[in-house]
């Protein structure tokens, strides 16, 4: 491995790996059917301090680096996809925008309680008319007093039901485009805050998603995360670490499906031998390797990025697209190597590969990194 983990990165990667595949994994093919939401998963989760990683200790975080964070991420999406999108949402997203942007009093009430996991939450941007162009987005929120009132519906909500907490961006002054866009602070409870419609997805379906209906919700004035117009950056800031996190999710799940093939693979029998002795099943294995271990490195090279302190939009929109892309090829290989099996729900394959869909959707889709990865191009004067 061309990336050289330190003693610490390798500890946190195999304790979450024993805790991922003994209790996520016990359990995941069930919840897929039932759609039941991992609570306890997620209480041990926060006690193992998988919630908030990266967020300081005096925060209730563990101060981990972006590399310890992406090999926790990974392994609990080789178990389960569903848990590992809210573990994703949650650390990076939610908890990362709130030490960054928050108050000390927004710290102390909302970001202690998410990064010691006693709480989930969640973030809303997307909207049913407004996905890859969020500055097209129609929610208002209008000063009255020492209060804001927030007005419009939000689609696609992660965690919507089951968060406690919402970072939900509205519009503040509707002339000035992306600057006019602010973030607020929605505790559940909130009057005028109503879960809308649970959608009815192919993958991922233990976490839920929703719409999220504000209507006449009144929140202080002091739950306004950063400064008035400063929302479509810290969306942008916490999708540029969610970003990382979802290649790391790929790469989990990919991972997973490569084992399960590999498995089946070494066991299976046609034309008389074990079909790891065909040449079709071979390069199919090779060609799976080499797709992970270069989503590995990128995922690597962006983390460490993040870890150096510098900007890494583009190297997380690159792990993001590759990683992503990587995974719907890798997850149908696994398919096609069960054979009819794979088609079937007996065989773990069949999840993977439904879970894996969104991956190149969410975060931004494909083709909204690959605008992020060439604006940064020709903008930038730095060495690709
Ligand atoms: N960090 C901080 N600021 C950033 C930034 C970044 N990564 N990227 C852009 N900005 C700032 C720019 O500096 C600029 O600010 P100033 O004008 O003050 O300098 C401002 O944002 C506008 O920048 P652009 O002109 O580049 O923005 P744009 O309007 O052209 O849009 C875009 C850029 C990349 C298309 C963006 O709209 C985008 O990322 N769209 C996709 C949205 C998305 O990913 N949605 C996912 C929903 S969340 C989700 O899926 C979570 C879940 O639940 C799983």
């Amino acid at each position: 491995m061309l990336f050289k983990l330190t003693d610490e990165q390798l500890m946190i990667q195999n304790m979450v790996r024993e805790f991922s595949r003994k209790v996520i994994a016990a359990t995941a093919a069930e919840r897929d059917k039932t759609k039941a939401f991992p609570a306890d998963n997620f209480k041990q989760m926060g006690e193992l301090g998988l919630m908030g990683m990266m967020i300081p200790e005096e925060y209730g975080g563990e101060a981990a680096d972006a590399v310890s964070y992406v090999l926790a991420l990974s392994e609990i999406a080789y178990s389960c996809a569903s848990t590992s999108v809210v573990m994703s949402v949650q650390n990076s997203i939610v908890c990362e925008s709130l030490n960054k942007f928050g108050t000390e009093e927004q710290k102390q009430e909302f970001l202690v309680p998410l990064a010691e996991g006693e709480m989930i939450g969640a973030f809303a941007l997307t909207e049913p008319d407004a996905g890859s162009d969020p500055v097209s987005q129609s929610t208002t929120a209008v000063r009255d007093g020492d209060d804001y009132v927030i007005n419009g519906t939000k689609r696609f909500i992660t965690s919507g039901q089951n968060g406690k907490v919402v970072l939900v961006t509205a519009k503040t002054d509707e002339t000035t485009g992306h600057r006019g866009i602010s973030c607020f602070i929605v505790p559940k409870g909130t009057p005028g805050l109503v879960v809308g419609h649970t959608e009815d997805k192919m993958g991922l379906r233990a976490s839920d998603t929703t719409d999220l209906i504000f209507e006449n919700c009144r929140v202080p004035a002091a739950n306004m995360l950063g400064k008035e117009g400063d929302g479509f950056k810290i969306a942008m800031s916490g999708l540029d670490s969610g970003r990382i996190g979802i290649a790391a999710q790929s790469l989990g799940v990919a991972q997973a499906a490569f084992d399960a093939a590999v498995k089946y693979a070494k066991k299976r029998k046609q034309f008389g031998v074990a079909v790891t002795k065909h040449q079709a099943i071979r390069f199919q294995i090779a060609d799976m390797a080499t797709q992970i271990e270069a989503a590995r490195q990128l995922v690597f090279s962006a983390a460490s990025t993040k870890d150096r302190g510098e900007n890494y939009t583009r190297e997380a929109s690159i792990a993001k697209l590759f990683a992503s892309e990587m995974v719907q090829d890798v997850t149908a290989r696994a398919i096609q190597m069960h054979g009819g099996y794979g088609f079937t729900k007996d065989y773990d394959v069949e999840r993977f590969y439904r879970d894996a869909r969104v991956f190149t959707i969410y975060e931004g889709t494909s083709e909204i990194q690959r605008i992020v990865i060439s604006n940064s191009v020709l903008k930038d004067k730095r060495k690709p």
